[in-house]
């Protein structure tokens, strides 16, 4: 199944219960959110989730468009994305935890085509202020898929205060050899879908307060699941990032954990500027200035001449295609240009400002602050020239 037509597949089986697809799926929250990116598919629908009325309903689907940079060191591995997508459903005080898990296995049975033996589940096993989910684990005992209880892998919340709540992760058999273990023995067990049933609002001082309208948040990673309907182990093998691995690698020639990461970093920055985000030295613009930054340091690594002026036109064409993001690719890319010449510039600023002799010593952070404050060379960028000099 290629991307569209999981995408397809995801939102009319929802559709088809009940469930209205919301969009405005951009990266950027909204202004009374303090928060710079949206990181998670429920984030947009908290103050819903609390009991404040959806104007579209008790029951959404959203496909929407995240970013993290909790993991930017993991980036360059087989699985960790930037920018991701969340395919999500929600039960505004509608339906239950029940009926959650049980369309989820038929969605995932009938839908996906995944083997009924290829599933496992974890539920939550209870903790100390709160007893084990046991409407959960009799659904998926009527249901007949093997169930594991844990403690808190299968407590969710967004932050330390807030709506959560116990979790049931669904996870998929992707080894070679018929299914063992369970999903805390044997990582081939891959998670790819969390039902939350958000039961309770969590206050700053740690107690726990049944929400008067408990509602479910589910969430599926759309790269892992394709990566997994697509039998393969990596999210740079799938279709979503067919054009990157089909044009990028002969043009560029890195190892495969940087071009990994030149993959990752190029799109989340195009989907960041597509979102209407300009790189700055602070907030929002700060974040995409130091993804274009780690990504032009890697393709210069070794010294060589790779520019963003070679980027092929397709891969921004691809990228804003697939987020329906309207931009049209000359700004973007000029933007992406234009990053790079100030970079360069930065780059032989740092270079002159380094060879002087009082910097031929290790530096001390007082030598970073004067660097940065009155030359402008922010610490990581004086730190990656150190290290080449
Ligand atoms: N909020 C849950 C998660 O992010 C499910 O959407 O995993």
């Amino acid at each position: 199944m290629n991307t569209e037509q999981t995408l397809r597949t995801f939102t009319d089986f929802y559709r088809e219960r009940g469930h209205h697809l919301i969009t405005g799926s951009s990266l950027l929250p909204p202004d009374s959110d303090p928060v710079l990116f949206t990181t998670s598919g429920m984030h947009p629908l908290t103050p819903y989730l609390l009991g404040r009325p959806h104007p579209h309903g008790r029951r959404l689907l959203n496909v929407q468009r995240c970013l993290r940079t909790t993991d930017l060191d993991e980036i360059g591995d087989l699985t960790h994305l930037t920018v991701f997508e969340m395919l999500g459903s929600w039960s505004l005080g509608d339906y239950g935890h029940s009926q959650s898990l049980r369309w989820g296995y038929e969605l995932l049975r009938d839908g996906f085509g995944i083997p009924h033996d290829r599933l496992h589940v974890t539920v939550f096993g209870g903790d100390d202020q709160v007893g084990p989910d046991t409407e959960s684990l009799c659904t998926w005992r009527e249901l007949g898929v093997p169930v594991e209880p844990t403690g808190e892998d299968n407590w969710w919340s967004n932050g330390p205060v807030g709506p959560c709540g116990p979790d049931s992760e669904i996870f998929v058999w992707t080894g070679d050899i018929p299914p063992q273990g369970t999903p805390t023995t044997d990582p081939r067990w891959v998670e790819i879908w969390n039902h939350v049933h958000l039961r309770y609002q969590r206050h700053e001082d740690g107690s726990l307060e049944p929400l008067r309208q408990p509602g479910i948040d589910t969430g599926m990673g759309l790269e892992r699941l394709l990566t997994v309907l697509q039998g393969h182990n990596s999210v740079y093998e799938t279709d979503l990032f067919e054009p990157w691995t089909r044009l990028l690698p002969p043009l560029w020639g890195l190892d495969e954990p940087s071009m990994r990461l030149v993959h990752d970093h190029l799109r989340s920055s195009i989907v960041v500027l597509g979102d209407g985000v300009r790189p700055s030295n602070t907030g929002r613009g700060y974040v995409l200035r130091r993804l274009l930054r780690r990504l032009l340091t890697t393709l210069r690594r070794d010294g060589s001449p790779r520019t963003l002026s070679d980027l092929p036109q397709e891969l921004i064409e691809h990228t804003l295609d697939h987020f329906h993001q309207p931009s049209g690719t000359g700004p973007i890319r000029d933007e992406l240009l234009e990053e790079e010449r100030r970079f360069t510039k930065l780059l032989e600023r740092g270079r002159r400002v380094l060879s002087r002799s009082e910097f031929q010593r290790p530096l001390t952070d007082e030598d970073f602050g004067y660097l940065h404050d009155t030359h402008g060379l922010p610490r990581d960028l004086v730190a990656g020239l150190l290290t080449t000099r």
